[in-house]
């Protein structure tokens, strides 16, 4: 049998403890992974118990707890606290999701674990770099392309073609789906993943855009697209709900029936 291991300096050792308040009457653990590449130290899992009476639902207003009255040093994303903008996305009990809208009642056992999104570089804590998944977005030009003048007041669409645009313009990009897809595990550099998938089609789609065959030439490759195996882990995190792998399904469709 092959036998795994890991580099030495990616292996996670144990970490601190911090524990609760005395007289904290409702106590909850939380086990957060801990990486800071300026101390050449090896990542850790730290243990927070977090009297949870005294923090909000959610996962969010723990960790917020967590750094405000127990360890300053815990880094993290939020911004809107309310599933918009998509920056609090990270692995919560080994699924990716929003820390904003995930109770951590909802977390099974008795230990919440909290790691950064997978597969991503980690430039500090439950930070991941992005930088990879914010390029492959702007590659599929993710605004408007039309040679018609600009019309005077708004572009019009029927209700028929806006209504195609359901199921994508809602979009967040938080990347949750893109980081549980092991396609782009395994290929991140050369498959777009189901975010910018989506986005493409979302254009694709747009009634108003003249650049549908330009569009597709551009995703004509045996990576960029033909990479997804509709093992459908996007569909199954996407916290709004969203079903990439359809709209990847849909492009496809999309270059079969141009050969026909
Ligand atoms: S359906 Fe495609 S994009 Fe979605 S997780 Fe599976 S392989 Fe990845
Ligand atoms: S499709 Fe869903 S999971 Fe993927 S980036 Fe958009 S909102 Fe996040
Ligand atoms: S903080 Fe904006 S989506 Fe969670």
């Amino acid at each position: 049998m092959v036998e795994l291991t890991l580099p030495k300096n990616s292996v996670v050792g144990k970490g601190k403890h911090f524990p609760a308040p005395e007289g904290a009457k409702k106590v909850k653990t939380f086990r957060v992974y801990r990486y800071d590449p300026e101390t050449g130290q090896n990542p850790r899992w730290d243990t927070y118990d977090v009297a949870v009476d005294q923090c909000g639902p959610m996962v969010l207003d723990a960790i917020i707890h967590i750094k405000n009255t127990m360890d300053p040093s815990l880094t993290f994303r939020r911004s809107c606290r309310e599933g918009v903008c998509g920056s609090c996305a990270m692995n919560i009990g080994g699924r990716n999701t929003l820390a904003c809208t995930h109770a951590w009642e909802d977390t099974p056992g008795a230990v919440v674990q909290i790691s950064p999104l997978p597969h991503q570089p980690v430039i500090k804590d439950l930070v991941p770099d992005l930088t990879q998944f914010f390029a492959q977005y702007a590659e599929i030009e993710p605004w408007l392309h039309t040679d018609t003048p600009a019309p005077e007041k708004e572009w019009k669409q029927s209700i028929e073609d806006r209504s195609k645009l359901d199921g994508l313009y809602e979009c967040i990009l938080c990347a949750c789906c893109s980081t549980s897809c092991p396609s782009y595990w395994w290929n991140s550099e050369k498959f777009m993943g189901p975010a910018a998938l989506l986005h493409a089609y979302r254009w694709l789609i747009d009634s108003r855009d003249e650049a549908t065959g330009e569009r597709l030439d551009a995703l004509e490759d045996p990576f960029k697209l033909y990479r997804c195996h509709t093992i459908m882990n996007c569909a199954q995190v996407c916290p709004k709900g969203l079903n990439p792998a359809k709209a990847i399904a849909e492009i496809k469709k999309m270059m079969a029936e141009r050969l026909i």
